[in-house]
């Protein structure tokens, strides 16, 4: 998968970018990365990127033009899925990062200011938000994207790392994990874990996964519980 960003601090990606699954992922060329600063495209002389509301207002807005110049200076641009970061977008959830981690190029236009102006949302598909909050900026949320995004194609994750899962899949939150030590300042690992087998342990999962998801969020259980009838 490509994935293109359009931002004005590229440098916000760069440490997440070199580390870990994301990382390797990169490394193996099952992702490609692109930061496109487009404060580059700008005509402005003195390199701005957003100016003052027409009608007046608090705030400045982004202007169109760097923002598509710099969209139309991606090769291949016109096929691939075109998502701008904004928290009046569609919330950003599991079964979406699962869509996504299907398309082959995606570009991800992260604003910053006030707003942007009302004609770029012409030249892009989706609007996605990561949840009901503002940010300062649409770097945060891209992130997010890439993050879960990533880890969803295929030969990302290895075996023993494995999102079959996940939380949300199913529409159950995962059950507890312990590790070693087998006891911890008191704290004992379930007998069912250590002395069980395979079914015991299985049962006792899904079971200890139900009752987290009723107990946290009942909004998932009704789902869970839709989905099981
Ligand atoms: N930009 C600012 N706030 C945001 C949010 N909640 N989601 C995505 N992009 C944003």
């Amino acid at each position: 998968m490509r994935i293109d960003v359009l931002t004005i601090f590229p440098a916000v990606f760069s440490g997440f970018l070199s580390e870990s699954i994301i990382k390797r992922a990169i490394n193996n060329e099952l992702v490609t990365v692109n930061l496109i600063d487009f404060r580059e495209f700008t005509d402005s002389k003195h390199k701005k990127v957003d100016d003052y509301p027409y009608g007046g207002g608090a705030g400045m807005v982004l202007n169109v033009q760097p923002v598509v110049d710099a969209l139309k200076s991606i090769e291949g641009y016109e096929k691939a899925l075109k998502i701008m970061m904004t928290p009046q977008g569609k919330t950003f959830n599991h079964e979406m990062a699962y869509e996504l981690s299907e398309e082959k190029h995606i570009i991800i236009l992260c604003g910053h200011y006030e707003g942007f102006d009302e004609r770029i949302r012409h030249y892009f598909d989706l609007e996605v938000s990561i949840g009901d909050y503002v940010l300062t900026g649409g770097e945060l949320g891209a992130l997010v994207l890439i993050d879960s995004i990533t880890r969803l194609i295929p030969d990302v994750i290895n075996k023993d790392e494995s999102h079959i899962n996940d939380s949300f899949n199913n529409h159950l939150l995962e059950h507890p994990h312990y590790t070693r030590p087998r006891v911890y300042d008191g704290l004992e690992v379930p007998e069912v874990l250590v002395n069980g087998h395979h079914k015991l342990i299985e049962e006792w999962r899904l079971e200890e996964s139900i009752k987290r998801t009723k107990d946290r969020r009942p909004d998932l259980y009704k789902k869970y519980i839709k989905g099981a009838k």
